[in-house]
């Protein structure tokens, strides 16, 4: 289970138990809680490229423990041998998903560790250090998740509408999720407000993912289809929009999945602010723009159909971007574990995290 009493009884997204990693297939959500067991290193790629598990924290959780997994079965080799294959295990994981930030931040973690343990350690003391790493990534996401929902709380008051894109939930990550974070902490203060869920297309994580968890938690939940965003805010029924992000930019700049920028633009013009959440693990200040930031382009089948039936004409031309990049001036807050950063974000993200 994951998030505790805050979220209900949420299934883990990533579970290392007895030298074994499991992952829940969030492709399969909501329909299915099919729990699924990584044999190797390509099966657990696989499932990170086909979005079993996502969202930035939990890709990172999940490529940690896979290092762990890449050298399980080699403790026999050389501590050299044993080393390079933890490298190469590194780069592929982080060939899976290229947008989201925590994947390699993880890896390169996992993999820092292993350089600076003593030369006199052997494969078996070498894994079992990349393990208690791991396990330190998981549980420093969980209280990640919950300063964040403490930070970001006093934002949701009684009667507020708060509107949120894509999953930046539990199921995103290994605690109460980011966006989230604050819808739950402010739950369980009693506080009575609604979220208003984008369905999030192509992949429908808003749908199959963000109002699953927020139903079973008892958050008074309303799921939109994207375009009926503006129009409710037009309304009046929108008064804080709250997303997570993949990768946030040196100068605040915040990548997001494709149709957060969309979603600012509007709160812009309707004068809502537009807040994201973001964990330390999520904050690139390597990258100095949006600008460089790599937006995934996915395959055009998620485009062309509809719930696995074709919706498209044949051989039509299709784009679809997985992410896209929300300029820092459309931000009003980044909520995270230390706060709320503001602008000038260059100076107060350095400031904070350098
Ligand atoms: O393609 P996905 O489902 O991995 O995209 C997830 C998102 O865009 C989330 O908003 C982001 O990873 C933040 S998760 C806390």
């Amino acid at each position: 289970m994951t998030g505790g009493a805050l979220t209900g009884t949420l299934p883990a997204t990533v579970r290392w138990e007895d030298g074994r990693l499991y992952l829940l297939d969030q492709t399969l959500l909501p329909a299915q809680t099919r729990i699924e067991e990584q044999q190797d290193l390509q099966q657990l790629h696989d499932s990170i490229r086909r979005l079993a598990v996502r969202g930035a924290p939990a890709i990172g959780v999940a490529a940690a423990w896979g290092l762990c997994l890449a050298v399980r079965d080699k403790q026999a080799l050389p501590r050299e041998a044993l080393l390079a294959a933890l490298r190469e295990a590194g780069a592929y994981l982080i060939s899976a998903r290229p947008t989201a930030v925590n994947l390699a931040w993880a890896v390169g973690r996992m993999l820092e560790l292993a350089g600076a343990l003593p030369a006199t350690l052997d494969a078996a003391g070498i894994y079992s250090a990349l393990c208690a790493e791991a396990r330190a990534i998981q549980d420093e996401d969980v209280a990640l998740c919950a300063a964040m929902g403490e930070h970001g709380a006093p934002l949701i008051g009684d009667n507020t509408g708060v509107l949120t894109h894509c999953n930046a939930g539990a199921m995103a990550t290994a605690g109460i999720g980011t966006a989230t974070a604050p819808m739950y902490v402010a739950h369980g203060r009693g506080v009575k407000f609604r979220v208003y869920t984008d369905e999030t297309r192509p992949l429908l994580q808003g749908a199959r993912i963000t109002a699953w968890e927020l139903q079973q938690a008892g958050i008074p939940t309303t799921l939109i289809t994207d375009n009926m965003a503006a129009h409710l805010m037009s309304q009046g029924l929108i008064d804080l929009v709250i997303t997570g992000t993949d990768r946030v930019a040196a100068n605040g700049d915040v990548a997001n999945k494709i149709g957060t920028l969309g979603v600012a633009i509007l709160a812009r013009h309707f004068g809502i602010p537009f807040y994201v959440a973001c964990p330390s693990s999520t904050i690139d200040l390597a990258t100095a723009t949006g600008a460089e930031i790599r937006i995934e382009e996915r395959g055009a089948e998620e485009v062309t159909t509809f719930g696995g039936v074709r919706v498209a004409p044949p051989d039509i031309e299709t784009r679809n971007p997985a992410f896209d990049v929300t300029p820092a001036e459309l931000v009003s807050g980044l909520i995270t574990e230390r706060g709320i950063v503001r602008q000038p974000y260059t100076d107060n993200l350095a400031r904070l995290f350098a």
